[in-house]
Protein backbone atom coordinates (compact mmCIF):
# COMPACT_ATOMS: atom_id res chain seq x y z
CA UNK A 1 0.00 0.00 0.00
CA UNK A 2 1.52 3.50 -0.78
CA UNK A 3 0.73 6.30 1.29
CA UNK A 4 -0.92 9.42 -0.56
CA UNK A 5 1.00 12.61 0.52
CA UNK A 6 0.77 16.54 -0.05
CA UNK A 7 3.96 18.21 -1.35
CA UNK A 8 5.06 21.98 -1.41
CA UNK A 9 5.94 22.80 -5.04
CA UNK A 10 8.08 26.17 -5.08
CA UNK A 11 6.85 29.34 -6.14
CA UNK A 12 8.90 31.90 -8.16
CA UNK A 13 7.71 35.24 -7.68
CA UNK A 14 9.18 39.26 -8.38
CA UNK A 15 7.22 42.16 -9.05
CA UNK A 16 5.08 41.14 -11.21
CA UNK A 17 3.49 38.36 -9.47
CA UNK A 18 3.84 34.50 -8.87
CA UNK A 19 4.62 31.93 -11.10
CA UNK A 20 4.89 27.82 -10.67
CA UNK A 21 6.12 25.44 -12.38
CA UNK A 22 5.74 21.49 -12.26
CA UNK A 23 8.31 19.39 -14.21
CA UNK A 24 7.79 16.04 -14.86
CA UNK A 25 9.37 13.46 -12.36
CA UNK A 26 11.28 16.40 -10.77
CA UNK A 27 8.15 17.80 -8.94
CA UNK A 28 5.81 15.32 -9.51
CA UNK A 29 7.20 11.59 -9.30
CA UNK A 30 5.44 10.74 -12.43
CA UNK A 31 5.63 10.60 -15.87
CA UNK A 32 1.88 12.83 -16.50
CA UNK A 33 0.09 10.98 -19.81
CA UNK A 34 -2.67 12.68 -18.90
CA UNK A 35 -4.57 16.64 -17.43
CA UNK A 36 -7.48 17.42 -16.77
CA UNK A 37 -9.53 20.10 -14.45
CA UNK A 38 -12.59 20.48 -12.54
CA UNK A 39 -14.13 23.84 -12.46
CA UNK A 40 -17.75 25.20 -11.90
CA UNK A 41 -18.47 22.86 -9.45
CA UNK A 42 -21.85 23.40 -8.15
CA UNK A 43 -22.50 24.32 -4.27
CA UNK A 44 -22.74 20.98 -2.39
CA UNK A 45 -21.47 18.52 -4.79
CA UNK A 46 -19.26 15.79 -3.79
CA UNK A 47 -17.77 13.61 -6.47
CA UNK A 48 -14.95 11.25 -7.24
CA UNK A 49 -16.06 7.70 -5.11
CA UNK A 50 -13.77 6.05 -6.66
CA UNK A 51 -10.01 4.64 -6.48
CA UNK A 52 -7.83 2.84 -9.04
CA UNK A 53 -5.87 -0.05 -10.00
CA UNK A 54 -2.88 2.01 -11.87
CA UNK A 55 -3.27 6.11 -11.82
CA UNK A 56 -1.31 7.95 -9.99
CA UNK A 57 -2.64 11.66 -9.85
CA UNK A 58 -1.62 14.61 -8.78
CA UNK A 59 -4.20 17.27 -7.69
CA UNK A 60 -3.74 21.15 -7.12
CA UNK A 61 -6.00 23.70 -6.74
CA UNK A 62 -4.52 26.19 -9.03
CA UNK A 63 -7.57 28.92 -8.34
CA UNK A 64 -9.99 28.90 -4.91
CA UNK A 65 -9.86 25.58 -2.72
CA UNK A 66 -11.79 22.52 -2.06
CA UNK A 67 -11.46 19.54 0.24
CA UNK A 68 -10.66 15.79 -0.50
CA UNK A 69 -11.50 12.61 1.54
CA UNK A 70 -8.91 9.63 1.63
CA UNK A 71 -9.64 6.23 2.54
CA UNK A 72 -7.17 4.04 2.31
CA UNK A 73 -9.35 1.49 3.97
CA UNK A 74 -6.76 1.27 7.03
CA UNK A 75 -6.97 5.22 7.65
CA UNK A 76 -9.49 8.08 6.50
CA UNK A 77 -8.55 11.46 6.73
CA UNK A 78 -9.27 14.76 5.11
CA UNK A 79 -6.85 17.29 3.42
CA UNK A 80 -7.44 20.57 2.50
CA UNK A 81 -5.97 22.27 -0.70
CA UNK A 82 -5.86 25.87 -0.69
CA UNK A 83 -2.82 27.21 -2.47
CA UNK A 84 -1.70 26.25 -5.52
CA UNK A 85 1.63 25.64 -4.39
CA UNK A 86 0.22 22.47 -2.43
CA UNK A 87 -0.02 19.45 -4.82
CA UNK A 88 -1.86 15.92 -3.64
CA UNK A 89 -0.37 12.73 -4.86
CA UNK A 90 -2.59 10.74 -4.77
CA UNK A 91 -2.09 7.15 -5.04
CA UNK A 92 -4.34 4.78 -6.88
CA UNK A 93 -5.13 2.67 -3.52
CA UNK A 94 -6.53 5.72 -1.70
CA UNK A 95 -10.35 5.86 -2.28
CA UNK A 96 -10.87 9.14 -2.60
CA UNK A 97 -14.35 12.20 -2.69
CA UNK A 98 -13.50 15.94 -3.32
CA UNK A 99 -15.95 18.13 -1.75
CA UNK A 100 -16.47 21.82 -0.54
CA UNK A 101 -15.20 23.60 -3.52
CA UNK A 102 -15.39 27.25 -3.54
CA UNK A 103 -16.95 29.02 -6.81
CA UNK A 104 -13.79 29.93 -8.14
CA UNK A 105 -12.20 26.60 -7.68
CA UNK A 106 -10.65 25.28 -10.25
CA UNK A 107 -8.62 22.11 -8.88
CA UNK A 108 -5.95 20.26 -11.56
CA UNK A 109 -5.65 17.20 -11.81
CA UNK A 110 -2.18 15.25 -13.38
CA UNK A 111 -2.61 11.81 -13.87
CA UNK A 112 0.16 8.93 -14.59
CA UNK A 113 -2.31 6.79 -17.16
CA UNK A 114 -4.97 8.02 -20.05
CA UNK A 115 -8.43 7.43 -19.39
CA UNK A 116 -9.49 3.81 -18.69
CA UNK A 117 -13.20 3.30 -17.28
CA UNK A 118 -11.42 -0.49 -16.57
CA UNK A 119 -9.12 1.83 -13.89
CA UNK A 120 -11.98 2.58 -12.30
CA UNK A 121 -12.68 1.21 -8.77
CA UNK A 122 -16.55 2.78 -8.28
CA UNK A 123 -17.89 0.00 -5.73
CA UNK A 124 -16.71 0.42 -2.34
CA UNK A 125 -17.51 -3.15 -1.43
CA UNK A 126 -14.94 -4.11 -4.45
CA UNK A 127 -12.18 -1.17 -3.86
CA UNK A 128 -12.34 -3.11 0.17
CA UNK A 129 -12.00 -6.51 -1.00
CA UNK A 130 -8.91 -4.98 -3.64
CA UNK A 131 -7.31 -3.30 -1.16
CA UNK A 132 -8.58 -3.96 2.43
P1 LIG B 1 -15.95 11.30 -13.39
O1 LIG B 1 -15.02 10.15 -13.31
O2 LIG B 1 -17.38 11.05 -13.04
O3 LIG B 1 -15.40 12.47 -12.50
P2 LIG B 1 -15.19 12.47 -10.91
O4 LIG B 1 -14.51 11.19 -10.57
O5 LIG B 1 -14.34 13.64 -10.65
O6 LIG B 1 -16.50 12.60 -10.23
O7 LIG B 1 -15.83 11.90 -14.84
C1 LIG B 1 -16.89 12.63 -15.46
C2 LIG B 1 -17.01 12.18 -16.91
O8 LIG B 1 -15.85 12.52 -17.64
C3 LIG B 1 -17.21 10.68 -17.05
O9 LIG B 1 -18.18 10.48 -18.06
C4 LIG B 1 -15.88 10.19 -17.53
C5 LIG B 1 -15.30 11.37 -18.28
N1 LIG B 1 -13.84 11.47 -18.23
C6 LIG B 1 -13.11 11.24 -19.38
O10 LIG B 1 -13.65 10.93 -20.46
N2 LIG B 1 -11.75 11.34 -19.32
C7 LIG B 1 -11.11 11.67 -18.18
O11 LIG B 1 -9.85 11.75 -18.17
C8 LIG B 1 -11.87 11.88 -16.99
C9 LIG B 1 -11.21 12.24 -15.68
C10 LIG B 1 -13.24 11.79 -17.06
Amino acid sequence: MNKSTVIDINQLGDERGLLTVIEEKLTIPFEILRVFYIYGTKEGVRRGFHAHYKTRQALICVSGNCKVYLDNTKRKEDILLDTPTKALILEPNDWHEMYDFSPDCVLLVLASHLYDAEDYIRDYNKFIEVYG
